[in-house]
């Protein structure tokens, strides 16, 4: 089978930004398994300080503190993902070890950034400038719309969709989503990924979708779907099993994920990418940066005489 590496840089990141997605595509093609493939790609995605996982991800709006959420789930039906974990240049590989090297499925905060340091990943600071400025805009819009209080403890804003809706209309800046990929391998496996440093609107200690298996990310034997966007939207949808699930049935990955697209509200970025056996598709109600990178099967060389 071709083997193929799709990525995308986040729901809502500048389009100028697709030669970061290229590059973590083709550098994704280098490996030889899925998984391999997918996580390749998934730390070059976490390198660029454009894109909002690992290095350059979103403080939460403590503005002390940058959490990561990660996982990544393989057409086995293996999985390892980390939420709320600090001070980690590849929070993917902490999640790969996760699926690796333990029983669970999900670590969290503390223990997550524990296990990282008994595993061997180092401290390391993803704070960017850029994306502490941000920060400091975000929370200047809060207070001024009188959505949340100084010291952003809680919110004030009800739980109101349509008034959390407005919250991704506050910034026209907004730096973009978590980061993913989707791979298939040439023995025919999938894996997909996503990392993220979670919401430019966030209280520590939030979990948003990329680290819940069937949310932000599903794998299986039909196929691969990584998704980007407004997590709580994404969970609620259980989006990634749902997009699988229609993949699984037959229906094509480009009609699947238009499908699923249409049914988000347009205020909430969404993107969504697939790969299946003989189809990979992607799309997204905003700007999104995708790379695509594929080795098509050399034929044999006719036989002479
Ligand atoms: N999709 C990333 C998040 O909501 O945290």
């Amino acid at each position: 089978m071709e083997p193929i590496v799709l990525t995308h840089g986040g729901a809502g990141a500048p389009a100028s930004a697709k030669d970061g997605a290229d590059a973590a595509a083709h550098r994704g093609l280098e490996e030889g398994d899925a998984l391999a493939m997918a996580l390749a790609a998934t730390c070059v995605l976490e390198d660029d300080p454009r894109f909002n996982a690992g290095t350059g991800a979103n403080y939460r709006l403590d503005g002390e503190t940058i959490e990561l959420d990660a996982s990544v789930m393989t057409s086995d039906g293996r999985s390892g993902a980390v939420a709320c974990l600090e001070r980690v240049q590849h929070p993917i590989l902490v999640a790969a070890r996760v699926r690796e090297r333990t029983p669970h499925l999900l670590i969290a905060g503390g223990g997550a950034t524990a296990f990282a340091r008994r595993q061997g990943f180092p401290d390391y600071d993803p704070g960017t400038k850029e994306r502490r400025s941000h920060l400091e805009r975000a929370r200047a819009l809060l207070l001024q719309r009188r959505f949340a209080e100084p010291g952003f403890e809680a919110w004030q804003i009800l739980a109101e969709r349509d008034e959390v809706k407005a919250l991704w209309n506050f910034s026209t800046d907004y730096p973009g989503d978590t980061v993913g990929a989707v791979t298939r391998d040439e023995s025919g496996a999938f894996a997909a990924t996503a990392s993220t440093g979670g919401t430019l609107f966030t209280l520590r200690g939030r979990v948003g979708d990329s680290p819940l298996i069937g949310c932000g990310v599903f794998a299986g034997p039909r196929g691969a779907v990584a998704c980007t966007g407004a997590g709580e939207e994404i969970v609620r949808r259980f989006l990634a099993k749902t997009v699988y699930d229609a993949l699984a049935r037959g229906n094509g990955a480009r009609a699947t994920i238009d499908a699923a697209l249409a049914e988000i509200p347009a205020a909430i970025p969404m993107g969504i990418l697939a790969v299946t056996s003989t189809e990979h598709a992607h799309g997204c109600n905003r700007e999104m940066p995708v790379g695509v990178a594929a080795r098509p099967k050399v034929a044999p060389a006719p036989r002479r005489g």
